[in-house]
């Protein structure tokens, strides 16, 4: 099959690229590389028929164009992480929500299968239980970091109007935090931040008083799951989680990195609000109810968060080492 994957130089596109090509597929990679990387697609570049197109998704030609040639859609590209919703906005709503607008038009136009990303956010700040799909929602638009929240939640409403409008066979993907090799600690990732400051000796920052807590999936078995989802004819009209039920409060995170690590490195807690700025609240929990995802594709993670926060040591360790140099030099 050909294959458009919307935000493949990212972190989870690259991972989901790795995958298509290792199943045979040839995959259009479609970014304008705002925080994705073209070395991330270097192994599938290296394992197969990846073309790289450079451009936005909010170009309704070029997406018409680039959906014209495809067989199914993976629409990952958007804005994410809180650093950057919380610099940008309004750049933040655009992206996401012109930016799915564009793609699931196209997609319905045709009639191409597309998996959309959404995420966990869409379940705002409060709650606590753990999440299943059809839970109602409680978001402050006025809340700073909601913007991201809705922006996301209009995309999965846009998805579901063109289900049952349109008949477009879309299925909505709710991921959770996800984790492992090409994350930035750009945006404020908290593994690879942690990694990051645990190798290099310097404070833990945590943000809050560290009981908040999260669910860890490898990247590898996101993608695993994406393709399931894709390939599962009964999920097409439907949101589903994708995540890991192994839950970690993240006080205790960072002393797992720190003892990881060797380190001797402090843990320190700041506000929420002075790393952010007021009106940023972080969710006190954040666990998937995965009953739907396993009902749908039978997937479960094959790894573990044990194994997550040795390769994120092991990659910021490595980012600290001078690249070897050549002969002759
Ligand atoms: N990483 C997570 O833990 C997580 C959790 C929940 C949801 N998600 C969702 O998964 C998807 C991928 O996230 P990620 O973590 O890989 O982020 P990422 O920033 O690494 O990847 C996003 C990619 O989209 C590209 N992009 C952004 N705006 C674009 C535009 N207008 N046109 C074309 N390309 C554009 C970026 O260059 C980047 O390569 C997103 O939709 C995100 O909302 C991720």
């Amino acid at each position: 099959m050909r294959v458009l994957v919307t935000g493949a130089a990212g972190f989870v596109g690259s991972h989901l690229a790795d995958r298509l090509v290792a199943d045979g597929h040839a995959v259009v990679a479609l970014d304008d590389l705002s925080t994705g990387a073209e070395g991330n697609l270097a192994p599938a570049r290296e394992r197969g028929d990846v073309v790289l197109v450079r451009g936005d998704v909010r170009d309704r030609g070029l997406v018409a164009e680039a959906v014209a040639r495809a067989d199914a859609v993976f629409h990952l590209a958007g804005a994410v992480g809180v650093a950057r919703v919380a610099a940008d906005p309004a750049g933040t709503w655009s992206r996401n929500v012109d930016g799915t607008s564009s793609v699931l038009s196209a997609c319905a136009a045709r009639g191409t299968p597309c998996l959309v990303a959404s995420t966990s956010e869409v379940h705002g700040t409060s709650a606590t239980g753990v999440l299943a799909e059809d839970d109602p929602v409680t978001l402050a638009p006025a809340g700073r970091r909601d913007v991201y929240a809705v922006s996301k939640l209009a995309g999965e409403s846009l998805a579901f109007a063109l289900h049952r409008s349109a008949g477009l066979p879309v299925v909505v993907a709710r991921l959770f935090n996800v984790v492992g090799p090409r994350q930035s600690d750009r945006y404020g990732m908290v593994l690879p931040r942690f990694s990051r400051a645990a190798v290099r000796g310097e404070p833990l920052v945590v943000h809050g008083d560290g009981r908040q807590t999260r669910c860890f999936l490898d990247v590898r078995d996101a993608a695993d799951a994406l393709v399931a989802l894709a390939a599962a004819p009964a999920a097409a009209g439907l949101v589903v989680n994708v995540g890991s039920d192994e839950e970690v409060a993240i006080g205790e995170l960072a002393r797992r990195v720190v003892a990881v690590a060797g380190s001797r490195s402090s843990v320190v807690h700041v506000p929420f609000a002075s790393v952010y700025g007021d009106g940023f609240v972080d969710p006190p929990r954040r666990r998937p109810d995965l009953a739907r995802l396993r009902a749908l594709t039978g997937a479960r993670p094959r790894r573990r968060l044990a194994d997550a926060v040795a390769d994120a040591v092991a990659h910021a360790r490595a980012a600290l080492e001078p690249a070897p140099a050549g002969p002759g030099r």
